[in-house]
């Protein structure tokens, strides 16, 4: 029996095409052509003026951070409901970990228990735009605006998510997208950061390369890294950017198959989307009304014996052993009833039906 995935990339002939570009060029490290455009596509997709690549969605947030100056004594606030990562490129500054909860309809950060956390410390929020849902920028802007903070969207799950008609990534004072196989558009391994800000782009470009001054080449004046990304990853980058407004209309597709079979049911909930939010459903959401996160567990067990593969929802970030622990009562509602179902782009409507008759069976039986 073959496995139905969550997710995998959705791989075309233009793809293969910019990639063997790419290799047969001999740019196969950090300098190419495609580095270029794909940095320059990306913003302007965003509408942003700049857009920096690197290794990954948390380096990304890592240099973010940096180049702002977050650093040890400072505290960042996050939601509680995130993957991990948002957590530990702050850690990785010795900043401390401000975990906040989520408000139950977007799963995004509540931007009430933001401004509940703020203390004389706080130097920046980054709000996650969970699962292709963006999170209340105006009003974290506005709390940031009120008690002087620096904002980092994560937008590592939500590429091309809009709110009020503007793109996601334009809200803060930077933005990092992540390319992960399994995201909205992929290079393997990668990220990307956008800004409108001319100083923290060169200050990040600056350290993303070593931090090699500009008219001294191998001269460095403080620690900086490498996370820069590959020719071929952006040549990869570029093929599915030129395609994102395809992928992003199949995965609302995918959701409307899945509501039409699930969507009338009471005790299941599937994604809500706020009415000032365009969600780009990265993975579809299904919570099961009163479900422990043991039956949740035996669920996601027996839809794998049924060639079903799901994925929990994010564990709450408080609960893991190196952050502390904070009362977020709804985080701690929702992980334990939530998981995502297959989501990726060339699922079939057939096989939506199967998914989700079999689920049914399972819960209801
Ligand atoms: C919300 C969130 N932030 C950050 C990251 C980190 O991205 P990456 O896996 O590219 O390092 C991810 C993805 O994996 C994510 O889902």
């Amino acid at each position: 029996m073959q496995l139905i995935p969550i997710s995998k990339p959705s791989i075309t002939p233009k793809e293969i095409a910019y990639v063997t570009d790419a290799v047969q060029s001999g740019w196969v490290s950090s300098l190419g052509k495609y580095i270029n455009l794909f940095e320059k596509q990306f913003a302007h997709y965003c509408n942003t003026q700049y857009a920096l690549t690197t290794t990954s969605g948390t380096t990304a947030l890592h240099l973010a951070l940096i180049s702002l100056g977050i650093k040890a004594g400072d505290e960042v606030i996050i939601p509680d409901f995130t993957f991990v990562a948002t957590a530990n490129a702050v850690k990785y500054t010795g900043a401390t970990v401000v975990t906040v909860d989520i408000e139950a309809d977007t799963l995004c950060i509540d931007p009430k228990a933001i401004e509940a956390a703020i203390t004389p410390k706080t130097k920046a929020i980054i709000p996650v735009h969970v699962y292709g849902h963006p999170a209340n920028m105006p009003a974290i802007n506005n709390i940031a605006l009120k008690h002087d903070l620096f904002v980092i969207e994560d937008a590592a799950e939500a590429h091309g998510a809009m709110i009020n008609g503007k793109k996601v990534g334009t809200f803060g004072d930077c933005a990092i997208f992540s390319f992960y196989g399994n995201k909205i558009i992929t290079t393997g391994e990668g990220g990307m950061i956008t800004t409108n800000n001319q100083a923290l782009y060169e200050r990040m470009h600056y350290l993303r390369d070593h931090a090699m001054t500009q008219d001294k080449r191998y001269f460095h004046t403080e620690v900086g890294f490498n996370y820069r990304m590959t020719n071929l990853q952006a040549a990869l980058g570029l093929a599915q950017l030129e395609r994102i407004d395809e992928i992003i209309s199949n995965k609302a597709q995918i959701f409307t198959w899945y509501q039409q079979e699930l969507g009338n049911i009471a005790q299941l909930q599937l994604n809500r989307t706020a009415n000032w939010a365009k969600n780009v459903y990265w993975m579809v959401c299904l919570e099961i009304a009163g479900c422990s996160e043991v039956d949740r567990n035996q669920l996601m067990i027996k839809l794998k014996e049924h060639g079903i593969d799901t994925r929990p929802y994010f564990y709450p970030i408080s609960d893991m052993p190196m952050y502390q622990h904070t009362n977020t009562p709804v985080t701690h509602d929702i992980y334990q009833c939530g998981i995502n179902l297959p989501s990726y782009f060339d699922l079939t409507q057939r096989k939506i039906e199967l998914i989700s008759q079999t689920l049914v069976k399972i819960v209801f039986d």
